[in-house]
């Protein structure tokens, strides 16, 4: 089964549960699903643990994380008795960057912090999907304008490969009952009025009210995308 759109069509409305196991069904060992630890990745990651499914979980380490997200990590593994694969970046391309712009360069222009995300995140996103067919995520249309655009099955151009994100309709009451009623461990940064959680430098609590994403380098008026989904 390679077809996109009959792939899209065999997903359409069913479960999301049913929809992980289909895609795991269809591409066996050709599946890899990317967790950032957040909410979304969280309850991906308990709906593959619960049916056992071979999907591989990975996680971009980007050493600026919060200690309170690799702990969550830790926490995770050990409650699903499953194994998160952590990539790094290139230990000569953070040297360079952190020579070239400074340990916090990605304060100072858009630029700056664009290049951190592809040294930190994009390139060794590259080295964890190469070799596989599907690649799943946490996206939901719900956190920006930019991802209403999305689809549930889409083709990623910049890293060829399907590209499946089984909570695309989820709203986001809905992800937070979810997680209560099935008790899914999630970070404790969330109860401190932190909705969408990356780097520790570049991600801040946000107001009631707020859009989701306002806490994510908060300093630009870019897009606010760090280059794994988009420019
Ligand atoms: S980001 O592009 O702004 O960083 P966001 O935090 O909203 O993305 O997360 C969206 C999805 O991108 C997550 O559900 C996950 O699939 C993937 N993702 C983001 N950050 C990471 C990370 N550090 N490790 C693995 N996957 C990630
Ligand atoms: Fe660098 Fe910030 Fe991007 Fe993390 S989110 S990779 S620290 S610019």
């Amino acid at each position: 089964m390679k077809n996109l759109h009959e792939l899209a069509s065999r997903l359409e409305g069913l479960p999301t549960a049913e929809g992980l196991a289909l895609v795991a069904d269809l591409f066996p060992g050709q599946v890899t699903f990317s967790s950032s630890l957040g909410q979304e990745d969280q309850v991906i990651t308990a709906l593959i643990a619960a049916q056992n499914l071979p999907i591989q979980i990975f996680s971009l380490d980007t050493g600026r994380l919060f200690p309170e997200t690799l702990e969550l990590l830790a926490r995770t593994e050990a409650k699903y008795k499953l194994n998160i694969r952590l990539y790094y970046p290139g230990t000569d391309a953070v040297e360079s960057l952190v020579a070239k712009n400074g340990i916090n360069g990605f304060y100072e222009s858009v630029e700056n912090r664009k290049s951190c995300c592809y040294v930190r995140k994009v390139e060794p996103l590259k080295r964890a999907l190469a070799g596989k067919q599907v690649w799943i995520t946490g996206l939901r249309a719900e956190q920006s304008a930019n991802r209403t655009e999305m689809k549930r099955v889409e083709w990623d151009e910049a890293n060829q490969i399907i590209k499946y994100n089984p909570l695309l309709d989820w709203t986001y009451e809905q992800l937070l009952d979810y997680i209560q009623k099935e008790k899914i461990p999630y970070n404790p940064l969330h109860d401190k009025g932190f909705i969408s959680i990356g780097c520790a430098p570049c991600t801040r609590a946000i107001l009631p009210g707020e859009d989701a994403r306002a806490g994510r380098w908060w300093w630009e008026e870019s897009k606010k995308e760090c280059g794994l989904h988009g420019k």
